[in-house]
């Protein structure tokens, strides 16, 4: 299977899973992971997801170079508008995504990782967005993400020379959270992935809606909506139970409603 997932309590985790190409995503592969999104999103019980690669080497090396070379114009668009689509599920989804980068993660590999909410790398892992190189721009994300994340200076400094930066850096410059040795990662990935499912699932789903709107929209817009989804939350048992919980000096138990 070019995607498994995994479930362990609340948690999930997608691991990209064609390490001879060092997870690079053919149509198929990529096909896979927006299926495997979709099913998460639609499961309530789960409330983070942890997405990684698989082996030691590569979160992703990318799209699938071999099967790219030779699209034409048109099927050139519609992967591109395929890879938007995976990067639109994983924003959309109601957990929060944790990209565990767990090696390189290169032209759409990157993409997507810019897509998750939270990106923990490690030691050796470098990000990039190489497009240039092969003659391409970025397709799936990259010019819109990167920038809103780093800011257009650094955007523009990465993509227009495909230059590859190590986790460290990575982490300077604000693409990465936190960088952990190799062995360490998913470990570290599933302890925040679990701190968030402890929450109240439908306050994060609404903060990361929120959350999302912030670079979308001006000031007042956004804060408009934050204000109907933090009223709405008092509409949740989960309310109820995280603040009598908080008030009887116990530990809250939430359910998702
Ligand atoms: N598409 C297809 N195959 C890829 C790939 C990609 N994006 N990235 C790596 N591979 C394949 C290689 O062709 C090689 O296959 P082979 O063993 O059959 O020859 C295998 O994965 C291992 O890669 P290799 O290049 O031998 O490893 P390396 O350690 O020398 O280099 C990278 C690793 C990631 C630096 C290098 O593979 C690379 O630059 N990949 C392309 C990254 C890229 O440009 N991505 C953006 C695409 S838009």
């Amino acid at each position: 299977m070019p995607i498994d997932v995994e479930r362990s309590g609340h948690v999930a985790t997608i691991t990209l899973n064609r390490p001879d190409v060092l997870n690079a995503f053919n149509t198929e592969h990529l096909s896979a992971l927006h299926s495997a999104i979709d099913q998460l999103s639609a499961d309530r019980e789960i409330r983070a997801v942890i997405l990684t690669g698989a082996g030691e080497r590569a979160f992703a090396a990318g799209a699938d170079i071999a099967e790219m070379r030779t699209k034409s114009p048109s099927e050139a668009l519609e992967f591109s508008l395929m890879g938007h689509g995976v990067c639109k599920a994983i924003e959309a989804a109601p957990q929060p995504y944790i990209a565990a980068v767990n090696g390189y993660a290169l032209g759409g590999g990157c993409e997507i990782a810019l897509a998750c909410d939270i990106r923990l790398a490690s030691e050796n892992a470098a990000l990039g967005q190489p497009e240039v190189t092969l003659g391409i721009s970025p397709g799936w994300g990259g010019t819109q993400r990167l920038t809103r994340l780093v800011g257009p200076g650094i955007a523009r400094e990465l993509i227009y020379t495909g230059r590859r930066v190590k986790a460290e850096e990575a982490a300077r410059l604000g693409m990465v959270n936190a960088v952990y040795p190799l062995a360490e990662l998913m470990s570290k990935a599933m302890e925040m992935a679990e701190s968030i499912a402890a929450n109240a699932p439908i306050a994060v789903s609404r903060s990361k809606d929120a959350i999302s709107r912030a670079l979308d929209v001006e000031l007042d817009t956004g804060l408009e909506f934050e204000a109907r989804i933090f009223a709405l939350c008092f509409d949740t048992t989960d309310q109820k139970e995280g603040m009598s919980a908080f008030l009887e000096r116990r530990k809250a138990t939430f359910t998702g409603r």
